[in-house]
């Protein structure tokens, strides 16, 4: 069967939105808290530092324009899952975000994808939520994505999907815990997950790197791979280490106003020829 292709096929490219409206307004996980403000220019220099590493490692940085009254529009990891030429937009379970949807198809359908508006009653928060790994698509649920929205991409999608429930609400999105490298290896924090859906990854990925729960609440495990390069918030040391053994190639940058937001640097991006780890990015 002849697949439509992705419009940024020819190289890494990642969707970014610059800081210029971000801040705590409102409180949806247990990061935020409005007393804790960020500091909105110690918040663009993290922001920039981050959007420079990434086209250091040779990726295109595509910005969407910032919307006054939505602070978390800087996430874009949440604005949809990218398959090939399609985008599976978000149902947001706030209404806080849920307003950021309109803009978030608008610049889809403006840079030539097909955007898939989910049924309604599915929760459903983009590439936060739903990863894939190899030719899987993992799917994080009960916290902000619903199981059976995971289950109704994977028969639109065609591909085998594995729910795995969050059971920590700091690691409320499947991206906070849980970072594939490559087919059948990935980055986990153990602990966001109850014995099943630990379970269910060692099933589906060869190899885990698990880890500390001191580097999981630096948001080690949301991380920016492309090709080799690994980039994470500062504070992740034993991560490094075990990625360096393997061959990767950990980069560090600060990123605390955006961890004030439960954010880090994966949330701030979205990969828009598809995530390295993904199979279908190599199938033609
Ligand atoms: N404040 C945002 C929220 O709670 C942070 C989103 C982080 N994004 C992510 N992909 N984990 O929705």
């Amino acid at each position: 069967m002849s697949q439509a292709a992705n419009p940024f096929a020819d190289r890494p490219s990642v969707l970014m939105c610059p800081p210029e409206y971000y801040g705590i307004q409102y409180e949806i996980n247990p990061w935020m808290d409005r007393r804790r403000q960020a500091d909105h220019r110690e918040a663009t220099r993290q922001w920039e530092r981050l959007r420079d590493l990434i086209q250091e490692t040779g990726a295109t940085v595509y910005l969407m324009d910032p919307v006054p009254g939505l602070p978390d529009l800087v996430f874009t990891a949440n604005a949809g899952l990218v398959y090939r030429d399609q985008v599976i937009l978000s149902n947001f379970r706030y209404r806080e975000r849920a307003r950021e949807r309109p803009y978030q198809k608008r610049w889809f359908q403006q840079h030539g994808f097909r955007t898939v508006d989910l049924p309604e009653p599915y929760h459903f928060e983009g590439a936060g939520d739903a990863l894939f790994c190899g030719p899987t698509l993992f799917g994080g649920y009960r916290i902000r994505s619903h199981a059976a929205g995971h289950q109704w991409i994977g028969r639109r999608l065609g591909c085998q999907v594995i729910p795995v429930e969050l059971v920590n609400p700091f690691y409320y999105h499947l991206d906070t815990c849980f970072c594939p490298l490559a087919p059948g290896l990935a980055i986990y924090f153990p602990d966001a997950f109850d014995q099943y859906g630990r379970q269910a990854l060692r099933a589906h990925v060869a190899e885990l790197i698990p880890v500390h729960v001191e580097e999981a609440r630096r948001f080690a495990c949301n991380a920016v791979v492309i090709g080799r390069r690994v980039i994470t918030n500062t504070g992740c040391p034993r991560l490094h280490r075990a990625l360096r053994e393997r061959g990767w190639e950990p980069v560090e940058t600060p990123l605390d106003e955006f961890v004030k937001a439960g954010g880090s640097a994966k949330c701030l991006t979205l990969r828009l020829d598809g995530e390295d780890a993904a199979a279908w990015r190599r199938e033609g």
